[in-house]
């Protein structure tokens, strides 16, 4: 008699490497994958950053170089951040036209803006000397509705900048409906706002400090979302969803699976995942240290998004990953 009962064997489809990839429920592809990069005023060589081996912050030659080598790849956009020379309480820099973020889009735009989807970080902790993601009020809290006049701005300079989709990534109340209303009445009807719609007050941000010279003293835990609480991600996505979001977010990736595979099933529009700074870190310094394979451990990471439902994700191995791709087509 047979010891498995039906002779029902599930190993059977994992035989061999060209069954199990017949099989497989889900597949990376260089399209799904962005690319977040950091530019950084007052630069003459890019800086790398000792907390994420590989990344840097590049000046505006080096930024268009390695954004020419993610669109070679065939990477599905580029998701800009810009660190000024000078910060000051309300973020000046953020939509000043010749602000380094707003320049590089710019840039980006003339050399690839056919090529690309070029995406911008909306949100003023990068700017601000105090490193809240918001302006203050005279208490020091910050100042949500204060705060959406300031990111109203930011997205009209943005998108007349030429980005193509606006990432509000500052967790204010309103702010997705409140940038949609400045971009219409400017005559940006057809700049896509993609909502950082479940946002964590996460531990793994950390190395992304060190990447935008953050000045944060404290934390952010009155505007992102506590880690403990899955339900509310779902709140989050039905306001982004009533307030025009083209695309949802869930951020961070892998400790938030959960709310990601909720917010997939439920989502009208595209959902994104954010693989963060400190996920990137400990991957790249666990294989460091010899304790994990290095491109299992992030390709197993990846597909653990799209398992869980995600269309595309947000990484810093995007170039790297695309390129193993292409070479494996
Ligand atoms: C806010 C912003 C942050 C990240 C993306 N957008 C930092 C934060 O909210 O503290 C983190 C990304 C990462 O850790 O890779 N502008």
């Amino acid at each position: 008699m047979s010891l498995v009962p039906g002779s029902v064997r599930p190993r059977r489809l994992r035989t061999t490497p060209a069954l199990r990839r017949l099989v497989s429920e889900v597949r990376l592809h260089p399209a799904d994958l962005v690319l977040p990069m950091f530019v950084k005023e007052g630069l003459s060589e890019p800086l790398p950053l000792s907390g994420m081996p590989g990344v840097v912050q590049h000046t505006l030659d080096s930024l268009l170089e390695a954004a020419r080598e993610a669109v070679a790849a065939g990477v599905g956009g580029l998701m800009l951040f810009g660190i000024p020379e000078h910060k000051d309480p309300i973020g000046s820099q953020a939509d000043d036209p010749q602000g380094i973020l707003n320049r590089a889009l710019a840039l980006l735009h003339d050399h690839l803006g056919e090529d690309t989807v070029i995406m911008s970080d909306l949100c003023l902790d990068e700017f601000t000397s105090h490193g809240h993601c918001g302006v203050l009020d005279s208490a020091g809290a910050v100042d949500n509705d204060a705060t959406l006049e300031r990111y109203a701005s930011m997205a009209v300079a943005q998108a007349r900048a030429g980005a193509h989709v606006l990432g509000l990534s500052g967790m204010m109340d309103g702010q997705v409906a409140y940038c949609r209303e400045a971009l219409d009445a400017a005559g940006f009807t057809d700049t896509v706002i993609m909502g950082y719609t479940a946002k964590y007050a996460s531990a793994f941000y950390g190395p992304f400090r060190e990447a935008v010279d953050s000045e944060l003293q404290g934390d952010r835990k009155t505007y992102q979302q506590d880690p403990a609480n899955g339900r509310e991600a779902m709140r989050e996505l039905g306001l982004d969803l009533a307030e025009g979001a083209d695309v949802v977010m869930v951020k961070p990736g892998l400790p938030y699976l959960d709310v990601l595979a909720e917010v997939a099933r439920e989502s009208i529009v595209p959902v994104w995942t954010y693989q963060v700074s400190g996920e990137y870190a400990m991957i790249e310094f666990a294989a460091a240290a010899g304790a994990i394979d290095r491109e299992n451990a992030i390709e197993e990471s990846l597909l653990s998004f799209k398992r869980a439902g995600t269309d595309a994700i947000l990484t810093y191995w995007a170039t790297e990953v695309a390129q193993r791709l292409q070479a494996e087509a």
